[in-house]
């Protein structure tokens, strides 16, 4: 049996150690001591799993190193072997593994000897397995270090036995040392087993206003690791929230905390909008109530509630509210058109933003041309639209044919529609219209009017009688015409309206009827009743019903009718009269007398001068002269036998009226007869416009002699 005894050199700082000097060292352990952490190695080698299990059969384990006083020790006390000796260091999975505790060997508490572990390389075997560990003991050289070698050699185990008993330390951990050990306690405890109990004041365990304290004591009342736990009244919160614990020098962890007032985060007026807070227990702390109000055209926005109150965690019961425009409807798009927003996509459809509208070429705008957010969160009008720019189809008037290019549902601009009449109607206006950029026609649609043609202009004394109205004389109506009495129509008596509302004639005229002027043959005078106001002239027409008297210059005898009248169809009655001059009977020398006259023939004027033989007296006249009635003065003298004058003669001369002209008073009464013989009749035809207007007399004035 061998013992070693090991200074403790812990031994100044434990405030209760002991030391054991107590060591046994024999093959089958027979050790008694108690209290003693104590080497074993075997008298027989054996391979590292026969050494552990050794060691773990009869003692705690294989050595695990410590230390370097450990290896000094071992070193010192251990016999030398020629194989060496197994300790607890073992290759598992690659990593040096201290066996008792499972745990890698640390880089610190490797003690390798030079150019270890090498895994048998410095040999021709290199790829060895050398994964156990031996410890080289008084050895030459790297004594007490260790070298890795095949787990497979027999070497001497080398075993230790713990010191530490269950109840070694109370409230402590129990330490080995070399041939002894040691308690540790725990912080809180003291003691040589560990088994006394820091303890901390009660009275420095206050309760603050708004709060209380629970304690719980794990050891004993207010012994170390008692814990006080503070709380407050809803809406307070403790100035530090971990309780306070007694430590291990005696003194409590902390101060006792307060109970502060829950402060809520500040919140802010809201632009566009107003808050009006209550603070029953302070600024925006605990129980304050805010409320939020938007402005018109605003509404709240980021909260779920326009009254924020302030919560016990120190937290609005809502978030905080802003006051954001009103959103109308987005408008995206307008038919055939374009809206206009502005460009800032924030604000498009917000309150009090407008929007404009506008159609694409060929379309026009129904509708309000703007609109405006308003603080309803609608649009002040409704949409538009924009509608086909189309023109109306023209109205279909009677008679009237239309013949438009393109759909008459659709006549969009530069669309036209051309029109014709039924037959008998003329167009009135223009042929063909076309529809403009605005939607309206260039002209007006024409119409269709019926044919007619004009009433005849009504001339003087034109008598008018037409098929129909003289107000509708369409095409085949015929006009016919008729003169006043006194009157005769000039031209066609009928006419008739053609196809294209023209007269195929012109319309007639009346001329009133008349007579050419009469002949007046030489000697000639006429006198026509009524008469030409003028002095006529060979064209002057004389009116129907003119009666002209004709005469003669003295000396002439009117041959053919005295008057004639103008008669239908402007005629004269008759044709007129001629004046042939007046002749005398031929007179003869008488018996025994001798005649000398002027002209060869006995015309008016023309004398005879008579003279008797010798021894004749003339009895009558001398000289006889043929008057314009072709009578010879006086009765052609005789000749006779020388006798004086008579009676007769005497009164013959005295009825003779000085001049030219001398007539005897029964001549004179004979031609009257005579004359009213002749011409009674005639003279009856116009006494009236004998009476009425005197004749006046024209003669023919070339053969005027007179
Ligand atoms: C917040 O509290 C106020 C006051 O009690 C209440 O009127 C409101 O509705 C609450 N808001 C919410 C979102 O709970
Ligand atoms: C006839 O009368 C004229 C004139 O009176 C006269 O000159 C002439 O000699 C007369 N002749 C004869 C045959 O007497």
């Amino acid at each position: 049996m061998f013992c070693f005894g090991l200074l403790q050199t812990h031994a100044s700082k434990m405030s209760a150690s002991w030391i054991s000097l107590t060591f046994l060292c024999t093959m089958v352990c027979m050790w008694t001591s108690v209290d003693c952490w104590s080497y074993y190695y075997s008298n027989k080698t054996m391979n590292w799993e026969q050494a552990r299990d050794w060691c773990k059969t009869h003692y705690t384990d294989m050595v695990a190193i410590q230390n370097q006083e450990e290896i000094a020790y071992l070193n010192d006390w251990l016999p030398k072997k020629p194989t060496y000796y197994w300790i607890g260091i073992r290759k598992i999975n690659d990593v040096w593994t201290w066996v008792g505790t499972n745990k890698p060997l640390t880089d610190e508490a490797s003690n390798w000897a030079k150019d270890e572990p090498n895994n048998g390389k410095t040999t021709q075997t290199t790829g060895n397995n050398e994964d156990c560990v031996e410890m080289y003991i008084k050895r030459r050289e790297q004594t007490g270090k260790w070298n890795d070698e095949r787990c497979g050699k027999p070497k001497t185990a080398l075993c230790y036995s713990a010191a530490c008993k269950n109840d070694s330390c109370l409230y402590g951990d129990c330490v080995e040392t070399i041939n002894s050990h040691r308690c540790e306690c725990y912080e809180g405890f003291y003691g040589e087993k560990c088994d006394q109990i820091v303890k901390c004041n009660k009275d420095e365990v206050t309760v603050p206003d708004k709060g209380s304290v629970n304690c719980t004591h794990r050891y004993g009342d207010f012994f170390y690791d008692s814990l006080c736990q503070y709380s407050c009244e809803e809406g307070y919160n403790l100035s530090m929230t971990r309780p306070l614990r007694c430590t291990a020098s005696e003194a409590w962890s902390d101060q006792p905390p307060t109970c502060e007032l829950v402060q809520c985060p500040g919140l802010s007026h809201p632009d566009r909008g107003s808050m009006t807070c209550s603070d029953p227990l302070g600024l925006s702390s605990f129980q304050s109530t805010c409320v939020f109000t938007c402005d018109e055209g605003y509404v709240r926005s980021g909260s779920s509630s326009d009254v924020l109150q302030c919560e016990a965690t120190g937290n609005w019961n809502a978030s905080q509210p802003s006051c954001n425009p009103v959103q109308c409807s987005s408008l995206t798009e307008l038919e055939n058109g374009f809206i206009n927003c502005g460009d800032d996509a924030n604000t498009k459809f917000t309150y009090e933003n407008t929007c404009t509208f506008s159609c694409a070429p060929g379309y026009k705008l129904v509708g309000s041309e703007t609109v405006t957010c308003m603080s309803s969160a609608e649009w002040s009008e409704s949409m538009p639209h924009c509608e086909a720019i189309t023109c109306q189809t023209p109205e279909k008037e009677d008679h009237l044919i239309v013949q438009c290019s393109g759909l008459e549902s659709d006549l969009r601009p530069e669309s036209t529609c051309s029109f014709s009449c039924e037959a008998g109607f003329e167009l009135q206006g223009e042929q063909t219209i076309q529809c403009s950029g605005n939607g309206e026609w260039n002209e007006v649609a024409p119409t269709c009017k019926a044919i007619t043609c004009q009433i005849p202009e009504k001339g003087d004394h034109l008598i008018i009688q037409c098929s129909g109205l003289e107000s509708d004389l369409r095409p085949e109506s015929t006009c016919s015409f008729s003169c006043e009495a006194g009157f005769e129509l000039q031209g066609e008596q009928t006419i008739q309206c053609s196809g294209n509302g023209e007269w195929n004639e012109v319309a007639p005229t009346c001329k009133a009827i008349s007579c050419p002027a009469p002949e007046i043959s030489p000697r000639g005078v006429v006198s026509c009743t009524p008469s030409p106001s003028s002095p006529p002239s060979a064209d002057t027409q004389y009116p129907l019903g003119t009666v002209c008297t004709f005469s003669c210059d003295e000396g002439h005898e009117l041959q053919g009718d005295l008057s004639m009248e103008c008669a239908h169809p402007g005629q004269w009655t008759s044709t007129s009269p001629t004046c042939t001059a007046v002749r005398c009977p031929l007179l003869e020398a008488p018996e025994n007398g001798h005649i000398n006259c002027s002209a060869s023939e006995s015309v008016y004027n023309s004398q005879c001068s008579f003279t008797c033989d010798q021894g004749y007296s003339l009895e009558g006249l001398e000289r006889l002269t043929c008057d314009h009635h072709g009578n010879w003065t006086a009765e052609k003298p005789t000749c006779k036998e020388a006798e004086p004058p008579s009676e007769i003669t005497a009164i013959a001369s005295g009825v003779t009226v000085g001049g030219a002209v001398s007539l005897s008073g029964l001549s004179l009464a004979m031609w009257l007869l005579k004359r009213l013989r002749q011409k009674v009749s005639k003279f009856e035809l116009n006494s009236n416009s004998d009476i009425e207007a005197p004749p006046q007399v024209y003669k023919n004035s070339t053969e005027n002699l007179l």
